[in-house]
């Protein structure tokens, strides 16, 4: 059983918690990933790591609340308890000296950017974060992304904080005026893709992470199969993290919603046993 050490919640349905797992904090690497479950009978959900305290033992996952057991894991407190926080599990980051890499962040997105934007500003990269929210309460660890970026800028839809647009407004201008060695882009899919579209322009090489398309993270479901050019991939295993443009964006955002249906359905359960 794995303890949770402290549990809060940092934006609106987004929540930061420590979890007691030495043996994970151990091996964690950036980019990797655990997969965790609340209980006996509850469902194996994949989570990135954004964290580790190695004199605590913890290990910190952001997550946001969208389905029926990131609900009920919002719903847990300080001292209580998960069944398995298995890991870590998928492929590290490819962590070099590049140059000047841009890391960009969208909504929760951010806090799987941050222990990659820490490991490449300490192999010695120039790092520009660039990051985006939908309104200044949904930004997330704006101070954090500071300590560890060259150039912060952030944007919001709404023009509440920071640059009125989209993450792809700032990351045009930084592509114009200099020369850009790596972009890291991390976010919603449609996020991922427009940064690619754009960067594929420039010639410039982009990682993007496919988190959001794992189920279940053990690489035996099969539904998180992608194309990379011409391959087939599992992201829970050959992944997280691939080039972006080599993946076919239009397949993954199909594969991507294939479980809204039900996803639905058992939220409203969880509702109905509230
Ligand atoms: P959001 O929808 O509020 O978007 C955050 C920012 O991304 C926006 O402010 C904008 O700057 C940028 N963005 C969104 N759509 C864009 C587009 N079409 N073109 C250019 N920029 C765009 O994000 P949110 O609700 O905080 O995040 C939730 C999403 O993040 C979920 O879809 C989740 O799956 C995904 N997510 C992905 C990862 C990953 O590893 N890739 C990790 C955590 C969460
Ligand atoms: Fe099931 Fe990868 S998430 S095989």
């Amino acid at each position: 059983m794995y303890q949770i050490k402290s549990s809060q919640r940092i934006a609106p349905a987004v929540w930061e918690m420590d979890i007691m797992a030495p043996e994970v904090v151990e091996r964690a690497l950036p980019g990797q990933f655990i997969i965790l479950r609340i209980d006996a009978k509850g469902e194996r959900i994949p989570l990135t790591i954004h964290d580790t305290n190695n004199k605590e033992g913890t290990v910190r996952i952001i997550f946001q609340e969208v389905g029926k057991t990131t609900k009920r894991l919002a719903n847990l407190h300080q001292g209580d308890f998960l069944k398995d926080f298995l890991g870590p599990l998928g492929q590290p980051s490819e962590i070099e000296k590049f140059g000047r890499v841009v890391c960009v962040g969208g909504g929760v997105g951010t806090a799987v950017i941050y222990p990659e934007a820490k490991a490449l500003r300490e192999a010695g990269n120039r790092v520009i974060s660039v990051l985006g929210a939908r309104s200044k309460e949904f930004l997330i660890l704006e101070k954090k992304m500071q300590e560890v970026s060259d150039e912060l800028y952030i944007t919001t839809d709404d023009g509440s904080y920071g640059r009125r647009g989209l993450v792809t407004g700032v990351l045009k201008e930084l592509l114009d005026k200099d020369k850009v060695d790596l972009v890291v882009a991390i976010g919603p899919v449609p996020m991922m893709k427009f940064v690619s579209q754009l960067t594929r322009e420039y010639g410039v090489k982009t990682v993007v992470s496919l988190n959001p398309i794992m189920v279940d993270g053990t690489g035996m479901c099969g539904s998180c199969r992608v194309r990379i050019g011409e391959e087939t991939k599992f992201v829970c295993v050959d992944g997280p993290e691939f080039d972006g443009h080599q993946v076919d964006f239009e397949e993954l955002t199909v594969r991507n919603s294939r479980f809204r249906e039900e996803e639905k359905v058992a939220l409203e359960g969880h509702k109905c046993h509230q």
